[in-house]
């Protein structure tokens, strides 16, 4: 016997990842429900070999269902995932919405499975920021080993993390670039995103910083430790899928970089890509449809005691959010509902 599952947000970017995955990774489904907003009633999505037609979330009725994968963004996961939960469906939720409240679990399962545990008190699992989740699978293996004080990240994070209509933003934005009287303006992005980058992602915060800044910070302590300090600096740039990033660590204890390459080697979802010549590294295209996060560019920071310097990438769309979703239903089967 297996699961009856629900996609909630099935035509958006993540959502039609989450079936993907669910395929891909033979996840033991009886039962799939593809939902989205009225206005996508009946369009096709794909699940394995089998096209699924949506239906609306509005009127769903989740009684009986065993889990929901929600992606369908913070107000709507506001007006729907308490109904769900309520009808005994245990919610696993992309947005932001529940991800900071201290009964609700933030998980990424290569880091922190143990929190499952804590489903029970609202029935609702958070998933994290894709650019915290990649960063926290490279983060806890080196934290185990050295204990990590510090970290400074500079994240370059691709349009698709903003949605289906960022996709079309650049896509479009950059044709018009070439063909006069077709130019496009800033609509989902707050400056021209094409041949561009933008320093800002999300709401400004009191201090200076931006809350998808906040969110790195937050994130990182829930998961890894509260005790790690990271301030971060997130940059959107005209790539459409895979984030980048760049973190610097200052660790309790040293730490050798061949060490730190090792270690990384042995960690789960993690790839190690690092030869000191031309290509010995990965870029954001070559982690699009992948399940690991990448690390290249391991080198020691000279300019502190115990530093590191590593160049981080994974598909946002996977680590970030589908596959860690599918990752924490795995982990939700295996230790607590125990189906399939
Ligand atoms: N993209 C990423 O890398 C990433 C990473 C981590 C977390 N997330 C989070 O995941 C969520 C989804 O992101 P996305 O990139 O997939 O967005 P998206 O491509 O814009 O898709 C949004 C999905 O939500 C549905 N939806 C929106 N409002 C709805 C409503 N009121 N009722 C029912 N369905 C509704 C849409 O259905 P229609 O097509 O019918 O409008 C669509 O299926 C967001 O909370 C986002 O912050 C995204």
């Amino acid at each position: 016997m297996g699961y009856r599952v629900v996609v909630a947000g099935a035509t958006g970017n993540v959502g039609r990842e989450m079936l993907n995955i669910l395929a891909e990774r033979q996840f033991p489904v009886d039962e799939i429900a593809a939902l989205a907003s009225r206005k996508s009633l009946g369009t096709e999505v794909s699940f394995g070999d089998k096209t699924l037609k949506t239906r609306d979330l509005d009127t769903f009725d989740f009684t009986g269902w065993d889990i929901a994968l929600f992606a369908v963004g913070s107000s709507a996961t506001k007006a729907y995932a308490p109904k769900a939960a309520a009808a005994g469906c245990v919610v696993i939720d992309n947005s932001s919405l529940y991800r900071y409240e201290p009964d609700v679990p933030l998980i990424v399962p290569e880091v922190n499975p143990d929190a499952i545990e804590g489903y029970s008190r609202r029935n609702i699992i958070a998933n994290p920021n894709c650019s915290t989740a990649q960063m926290v699978v490279a983060l806890k293996p080196l934290h185990d080993r050295a204990r990590l004080r510090r970290v400074v990240v500079s994240t370059y994070p691709s349009v698709s993390g903003a949605g289906k209509e960022a996709i079309d933003e650049l896509w479009n934005q950059t044709k018009g670039m070439y063909v006069p009287g077709q130019e496009v303006e800033p609509h989902r992005f707050t400056k021209q995103i094409a041949f561009n980058v933008i320093p800002h992602i999300d709401v400004f915060l009191d201090d200076g910083s931006t809350k998808e800044e906040w969110k790195m910070v937050a994130e990182t302590k829930k998961i890894v430790d509260p005790a790690i300090r990271v301030t971060a600096t997130c940059v959107r740039v005209p790539v459409f899928v895979g984030h980048s990033e760049a973190i610097n660590i200052e660790f309790e204890d040293f730490l050798d970089e061949d060490e730190a390459r090792d270690i990384l080697r042995e960690s789960p979802g993690i790839m190690v890509v690092d030869k000191r010549e031309d290509g010995g590294y990965v870029t954001p295209v070559e982690s699009v449809g992948e399940y690991a996060t990448y690390i290249s560019r391991i080198r020691q920071d000279s300019t502190i005691e115990n530093g590191l310097n590593i160049w981080c990438v994974s598909d946002n769309l996977r680590k970030g959010a589908a596959l860690n979703a599918v990752q924490i239903a795995e982990l939700l089967g295996n230790r607590v509902l125990r189906k399939g």
